[in-house]
């Protein structure tokens, strides 16, 4: 098979590294892919908005599959294209996709179909906001943009002034353009957070090993929200007593909705949850793989990729046993310095190998470049260094004394991926 991954950071690497590992796959290409992908499959020049080029491209190839990974060229209809043409895709339709791209379709879902999570109220008109907020008294509170904002639309306001300034920025200076139309303001929720990724046909779902993201920038949960800084799996909150209540009050009753709604979603449906003292609640949905979440749940699979996916598209994914190791995996991601504001770029890293390795770890390439036997930074998230072991310490040990042979001027990682409280 010659498979497409449209993407071009640590997640798709992660994914292109295990499609690698089928024996039904001759040859892989990524969209735009990036350094270190460049390794593992050929890059093509095509951005991964660009849904006429991507299956344009699919077509003259004779690609078998493409695999569309990030949110927004799902949002964007990037599947429902490459059907139209004919061509095989794994991932969710516009209209599915909708279950992330807009949180007041996502909420009011919740609420039609009686899914736990935090009480809300929509707003499109910013003076409304602020009264509302004037009224509530109770802090904090949380502000979402409506729409993505890569993993940054989301405002925990302490008082109310901060409160007044994530209205202004999100639906007056547009800071994340019209994702910032609508606001969803939210109670806070409080308990330690998992999320789970699964796949679906739309008839059932098959949920992966659970995982754990760390969110800010800095130790201790300290910092401006980032899209992850590194992850674990599995997580240890997630229980099997908690799963089986996450299973019948929100994973299949979200399948459930979604077909009732005529919006049948097929791919990887991803549960941001929170285990609140009231139960397990959802705190947002994604409609794709995770990222860093990937890079340590799919090392975990044991079943051939192309089979599951193959599944889903075709709507047999009830009649195939997904297996999944006991290991537990770490994932250390080292960003360039200042991320998530702004930051340099071209920076040259060393310590990896030439195809962008380090011994006793898998280096996941996020934002890097390859020019002349050199890697460079691309990004914020540069490199996602994972390690798995058969205890969770084992794996992080393993992958910091990976991180210790990496360096790039600027380069900051979390020190406490897999040790904070919650
Ligand atoms: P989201 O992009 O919706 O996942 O939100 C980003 C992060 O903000 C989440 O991972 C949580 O840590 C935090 N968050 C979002 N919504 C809430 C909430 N209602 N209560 C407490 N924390 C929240
Ligand atoms: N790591 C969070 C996300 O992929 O949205």
């Amino acid at each position: 098979m010659k498979i497409l991954v449209v993407g071009s950071g640590g997640r798709e690497h992660a994914i292109i590294r295990k499609l690698k590992e089928s024996p039904k796959v001759d040859q892989i290409y990524a969209a735009p892919g990036n350094g270190g992908i460049s390794k593992d499959a050929e890059c093509v020049n095509i951005g991964a908005m660009d849904k006429k080029g991507i299956t344009q491209f699919a077509k003259e190839n004779a690609i078998d599959l493409v695999f569309v990974a990030p949110d927004d060229p799902l949002a964007d209809g990037m599947v429902n294209e490459l059907e139209g043409a004919g061509i095989r895709a794994f991932g969710p339709r516009a209209e599915a996709a909708v279950i992330e791209s807009s949180k007041v379709f996502s909420k009011n879902l919740m609420k039609k179909y009686h899914i736990p999570t935090a009480d809300y109220a929509v707003f499109s008109d910013p003076k409304e906001v602020i009264t509302y907020i004037e009224n509530k008294h109770q802090y904090p509170v949380v502000i979402k943009a409506d729409g993505l904002a890569l993993g940054k639309g989301v405002i925990i306001a302490q008082n109310y002034d901060e409160a007044k300034n994530a209205v202004k920025e999100i639906m007056e200076d547009k800071k994340f353009g019209d994702s910032g139309n609508n606001v969803v303001v939210e109670e806070f929720l409080t308990g330690p957070e998992v999320s789970v990724l699964a796949f679906t046909d739309g008839i059932s779902l098959k949920t992966m090993v659970s995982s754990k993201d760390h969110k800010r920038a800095y130790d201790n949960d300290e910092g401006l929200n980032t899209g992850g800084m590194g992850t674990i799996s599995p997580n240890p909150y997630y229980t099997d007593e908690i799963a089986e209540i996450c299973r019948k009050t929100i994973f299949e009753p979200t399948v459930a909705a979604m077909n009732s709604e005529n919006r049948t979603f097929k791919g990887c449906l991803y549960f941001g949850l929170m285990i609140t003292p009231d139960g397990p609640k959802v705190i947002e949905y994604n409609a794709r793989f995770g990222d860093p979440e990937t890079q340590v749940v799919l090392p975990r699979l044991k079943t051939d990729l192309v089979d599951i996916i193959e599944a889903v598209i075709d709507e047999k994914l009830s009649q195939l046993d997904i297996e999944w190791s006991d290991d537990a995996s770490a994932c250390v991601v080292m960003a360039s310095g200042g991320y998530p504001l702004a930051y340099q770029k071209g920076i040259e890293i060393f310590g990896l190998d030439e195809n962008g390795q380090v011994d006793g770890a898998t280096v996941y390439h996020a934002g890097t470049k390859f020019e002349n036997g050199k890697f460079f930074t691309n990004g914020g998230r540069v490199l996602g260094i994972t390690a798995a072991a058969d205890t969770l310490e084992k794996a992080l040990e393993k992958a910091y004394a990976a991180v210790d042979k990496i360096s790039f001027e600027g380069a900051h990682y979390r020190k406490d991926i897999g040790r904070t409280g919650k």
